[in-house]
C-alpha cells in the first residue's frame, strides 16, 4: 500500500465541497480532504486561543517582575498589545450532536420525524418456543464463555512453562520442544476435536455410493422421464416456474438437459442457490455427471472465489453474484437462461432478482427465466411474473409420521441428543438428520454425541457423527452423502441449508427442534444480527419431508402440536422484509433505480427500512440531497460489502494506510457507532444514548478513553461494544458532517441536558426526595 501525501500534516478538513479544498489541498473520492505535502508546518495551522483574562494578567506579572522573560512565551505578540495566546489544547472539550438537518429527498421522513418499530419475528412472544429460543442463545453464549475462558486460562499458563527452559539449565529433551509448541497456541486458529478427527480424518469412504453408476442414477430421477416436456415447456414459455419435491433432480438436471437442447450455444445458463455451499456442492456433483472439471463447462461462482473459465457454461452462483453481474451489465447479455433456484427460501438477493428479471424478460424476449420452488408459493410465484405457467414434477415420497413432544422442551439441543441416542438404541435402520441452528451449536452437539456414544461402550453399533453447515471444507461436505456401511448408522447434524437445498439420501428420521437462525435488522444496534426464532409451519412440513425420500419415515418435532399451531407462523418472513437494506438499495441506486419506494417488489419492504437506508447512504455521502448516487456511491457500489466498510476502506485509500489514518478512516464508515465515556459509569451512545460498555476483551478495557468508535455491539450480562477503537470528537464532525455537528457553545448541548443530576448522598432520605416535584406530590 501506498501512502500518497507522506507525512503531510492532515488538520480540520472542513468536509462538504470542493471548494472547501483551498489551495494545497484536495477533495478525496471519499469526500475527505486531503492536504498537500508542501504545506506549512502543522503547529503554525492548528487554532489559537486567547488566554483567559487571570492568565494574560499571571504571564504579564512574571514578565514585569522578571523572573520569566518574554521569550518564554512564544506566543507572545510583541507586535500587537502584547496579546497571548495559547495553543488550543487537546485537553479541550468538545461538545457533540447530532446534526438534524434533513436532505431535501427525505423531508419530514428521516430519523427525527418518525419512530421505527423493530420487526417483529417472534409471532408468540410469550410462547414455549420463543422461552427456548432465549434459553438456547444463553446457553451457547455460556459455553462460548467458558471456552474463551478455557483458553485464556491455558495462555496465562504458558508464560512459565516458556520460562522453564532457562531457569532449568538442563531441561529434559522433550520439556523444551514442549515450550516451543506452547508458544503457538491461541495463534492457531483452531485445535480439531476428537469427533470431528473421527468423522473426517479417515480418507477412507465408508460405504458403496450407489450400486447405479453416475448416469444410471440421473435416469432414476422423478425429473428424468419427463425431460422432453420440460424442455418443450422452457421452449415455448419465457418464464417457467418449476416445481418438484427436493431430491426430484431440479438443480442438479434442468441446467444439463437445457444444455443438451442446445441453449448453451447462444450464451450461459445460469443458475442461483441461496448459499454458498449449495453452489459448490451442487456445480461439483454437475460437472462429475457432466463429465468434466469443475471450472470448465460447469463452474461455480461465489462472494471472493470464481471457480469459472473461459468454457464454462454452466454456471452455479450464489444469487448475490448474480446481482452484482446485472450492476455490470443490466442486459445479462452473456445468458441464454437464468434459473432462480430454490426460489421459496426469499433472499433478499433472490427478491431483488425477482424484480430486476421481471423487467428485464420484456427487453429480451430470446432469454428464458426458470424459477423453482419446494412446492409452496408456487401460485404466488406466478402471479407475480405475469401468471406464466407451472411446470410440476410429481414426487416420488412415502409417508411419513409425525410426533410430536407432549410438554414443551425448554433445553431442545440436549432433547435432540437424547432422541438421537434413543432412535440410535431402538429404531430399526436408516439414517437420522438433526436440524440445529448454526455451526457453534452443531459443533457442540456433535462433541456430547461423541462423548455419550463413547460412554456406551463398545457394545453398541457405532453411530458415524456428521455436520452439515456452511463454514465446512468442501471435501468434508461430500460426506455426508456417503452411505454408512451395513450395521452403522449415520447422524447428520445440519443448519437448515438441510431443509431445501441439499438432498440425503438414507435418511428415514428427522429431528426437528423448531429453530433456525434468521438475519433481523436491530434498528437499536444499527446492525443485522443473526436470531434464533421459531421455523414457520411451512418449514417443519418440509423438514418432516425429509424423512420420506427413501422409505416411510418419521420426524420427531421437539415443540407441542399446540406450539405448531399456535407459534409458528404459516410462513417464513422474507428477508428483504426484515433486514437492513443500505446495500441493497446502494445497489440498485447504481442500476439507475430511483424510485424505491415504488418498485416492483413481490413483497415490498417497509417504506421506512427503505428510507432508513437511503439516509444512512446519505450521511456516508453515498447519495446527494436529492437522493441520487454520487461519484463516491458508485465507487462504494463496487464493493461487494457493507457501505459503511467501502467507505472505510475508499477513506483510507484517500488517506493513505498508516496506523493512525486507518482510524480515522474506521471513523469515515462507523461514525454511526460513536460513543462518549458516560460521567457515571461505563459510555453512552451518541446515537441513542444507550449505556453501553467496552468489552473486557478489548485493549482499551483499562484504558477507558473519552471517545470511541465501535464495531458491534454484543449484550451478555450487559451491552458490550466490541472491536472499540478511540477516536477524536472532531473527526465525527469532520468526516461525518452530514451525521454530527459541533454543539452551539451558547447553548447546553442536548445531552448535557439529557445527563441527570445526581444529589449527594443523603442517608436520611430517599435518594431524589428533594426533587420539587417529589415535594409537590
Ligand atoms: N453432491 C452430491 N453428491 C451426491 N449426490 C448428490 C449431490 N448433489 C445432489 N445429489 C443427488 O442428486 C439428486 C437430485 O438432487 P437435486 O437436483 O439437488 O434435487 P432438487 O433440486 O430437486 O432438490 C438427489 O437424489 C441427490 O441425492
Ligand atoms: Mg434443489
Amino acid at each position: 500500500m501506498q501512502r500518497g501525501v507522506e507525512d503531510a500534516p492532515r488538520t480540520n478538513p472542513s468536509v462538504g465541497s470542493a471548494a472547501a479544498a483551498g489551495p494545497g489541498r484536495r477533495l478525496g473520492l471519499s469526500g475527505i480532504v486531503i492536504t498537500e505535502e508542501d504545506e506549512v508546518a502543522p503547529i503554525s495551522r492548528r487554532p489559537l486561543k486567547r488566554m483567559s483574562s487571570p492568565e494574560r494578567w499571571e504571564a504579564k506579572q512574571l514578565i514585569a517582575s522578571g523572573v520569566l522573560d518574554v521569550r518564554d512565551y512564544p506566543q507572545f505578540d510583541e507586535d500587537g498589545d502584547g496579546m497571548l495566546y495559547q495553543e488550543e489544547g487537546a485537553e479541550e472539550e468538545l461538545e457533540i450532536e447530532l446534526n438534524e438537518d434533513e436532505p431535501e429527498f427525505l423531508q419530514g421522513q428521516s430519523r427525527f420525524s418518525i419512530d421505527m418499530s423493530p420487526v417483529k419475528i417472534f409471532k408468540n412472544p410469550e410462547g414455549s418456543l420463543s422461552r427456548a429460543a432465549a434459553l438456547q442463545t444463553a446457553l451457547i453464549k455460556e459455553r462460548r464463555e467458558v471456552r474463551e475462558q478455557e483458553q485464556r486460562a491455558m495462555l496465562d499458563s504458558i508464560p512459565k512453562d516458556l520460562n522453564r527452559p532457562w531457569e532449568d539449565p538442563m531441561p529434559d529433551t522433550g520439556e523444551r520442544h514442549l515450550a516451543q509448541e506452547l508458544r503457538g497456541v491461541g495463534l492457531s486458529a483452531y485445535d480439531m476435536p476428537e469427533w470431528k478427527k473421527e468423522a473426517y480424518g479417515k480418507a477412507l469412504t465408508f460405504g458403496q455410493r450407489s450400486k447405479l453408476s453416475i448416469q444410471d442414477q440421473r435416469q432414476t430421477l422423478p425429473i428424468y422421464k419427463l425431460k422432453k416436456e420440460l424442455i418443450q415447456a422452457v421452449h415455448d414459455n419465457q418464464v417457467l416456474v418449476v416445481i418438484g419435491e427436493t431430491g426430484s433432480g431440479k438443480t442438479t438436471q434442468v441446467t444439463q438437459y437445457l444444455a443438451e437442447a442446445g441453449y448453451t450455444t447462444r450464451g450461459k445458463i445460469g443458475c442461483t442457490q441461496p448459499r454458498r455451499v449449495a453452489a459448490m456442492s451442487v456445480a461439483k456433483r454437475v460437472a462429475e455427471e457432466f463429465g468434466c472439471r469443475l471450472g470448465e463447462e460447469v463452474g461455480y461462482a461465489i462472494r471472493f472465489e470464481d471457480c469459472t473459465g473461459p468454457e464454462t457454461v454452466i454456471k452455479y452462483m450464489t444469487d448475490g453474484m448474480l446481482l452484482r453481474e446485472i450492476l455490470v451489465d443490466e442486459n445479462l447479455s452473456q445468458y441464454s437462461v437464468v434459473m432462480l433456484d430454490e426460489a421459496h427460501e426469499r433472499t433478499i438477493h433472490t427478491d431483488v432478482l425477482f424484480g430486476l428479471l421481471k423487467q428485464l424478460v420484456k427487453r429480451r424476449p430470446d432469454m428464458r427465466l426458470i424459477v423453482t420452488s419446494a412446492t409452496l408459493d408456487a401460485e404466488k410465484f406466478s402471479g407475480y411474473f405475469f401468471n406464466c405457467n407451472i411446470f410440476t414434477i410429481p414426487g416420488r415420497t412415502f409417508p411419513v409420521e409425525i410426533l410430536y413432544t407432549k410438554q414443551p422442551e425448554s433445553d431442545y439441543l440436549d432433547a435432540a441428543l437424547i432422541t438421537v441416542l434413543q432412535i440410535h438404541l431402538t429404531e430399526p435402520e436408516g439414517d437420522i438428520l438433526v436440524f440445529l441452528t448454526g455451526q457453534e451449536e452443531i459443533d457442540h452437539a456433535c462433541q456430547c454425541l461423541y462423548e455419550r456414544m463413547k460412554g456406551l461402550g463398545k457394545d453398541v453399533p457405532e453411530l458415524i457423527i456428521l455436520p452439515v453447515y456452511s463454514a465446512l471444507p468442501s471435501e468434508m461436505q461430500s460426506k455426508i452423502f456417503e452411505p454408512a456401511p451395513p450395521g452403522k448408522r449415520k447422524v447428520v447434524v445440519a443448519t437448515n441449508i438441510a431443509e431445501a437445498s441439499l438432498t440425503i439420501d438414507g435418511i428415514y428420521y428427522v429431528i426437528d427442534p423448531g429453530f433456525a437462525k434468521i438475519n433481523v435488522y436491530n434498528s437499536k444496534q444499527g446492525l443485522d444480527s443473526l436470531v434464533i426464532t421459531p421455523i414457520s409451519q411451512a418449514s417443519a412440513k418440509q423438514r418432516a419431508g425429509r424423512a420420506g425420500r427413501t422409505g416411510p419415515g418419521k420426524c420427531y418435532r421437539l415443540y407441542t402440536e399446540s406450539a405448531y399451531r399456535n407459534e409458528m407462523s404459516p410462513t417464513t418472513i422474507p428477508e428483504i422484509q426484515r433486514i437492513n437494506l443500505g446495500s441493497t438499495v446502494l445497489n440498485m441506486k447504481a442500476m439507475g433505480i430511483n424510485d424505491l419506494l415504488s418498485f416492483d417488489f413481490m413483497d415490498p419492504p417497509a417504506p421506512q427500512a427503505l428510507i432508513s437506508a437511503m439516509e444512512q447512504l446519505y450521511s456516508l455521502g453515498a447519495l446527494d440531497e436529492e437522493g441520487l448516487l454520487t461519484k463516491l456511491g458508485r465507487k462504494m457500489a463496487e464493493f461487494p460489502l457493507d457501505p459503511p466498510l467501502s467507505k472505510m476502506l475508499l477513506a483510507s485509500v484517500d488517506l493513505g494506510c498508516s496506523d493512525e489514518i486507518l482510524t480515522i478512516a474506521i471513523t469515515a464508515g462507523f461514525f454511526f457507532h460513536a460513543a462518549r465515556k458516560d460521567p457515571q459509569e461505563g459510555y453512552r451512545t451518541l446515537v441513542e444514548n444507550q449505556p453501553v460498555y467496552i468489552h473486557p476483551s478489548s485493549a482499551l478495557f483499562q484504558r477507558q478513553p473519552d471517545w470511541v468508535i465501535y464495531h458491534e455491539l454484543v449484550m451478555t450480562t450487559k451491552e458490550y461494544m466490541r472491536e472499540v477503537t478511540v477516536v477524536d470528537p472532531k473527526w465525527l464532525v469532520e468526516l461525518a458532517p452530514r451525521f454530527y455537528k459541533g454543539a452551539d457553545p451558547t447553548k447546553m448541548s442536548k445531552r448535557k441536558r439529557q445527563e441527570r443530576i445526581e444529589p449527594l448522598y443523603d442517608r436520611y432520605h430517599e435518594p431524589n426526595s428533594w426533587r420539587l416535584s417529589k415535594r409537590r406530590a
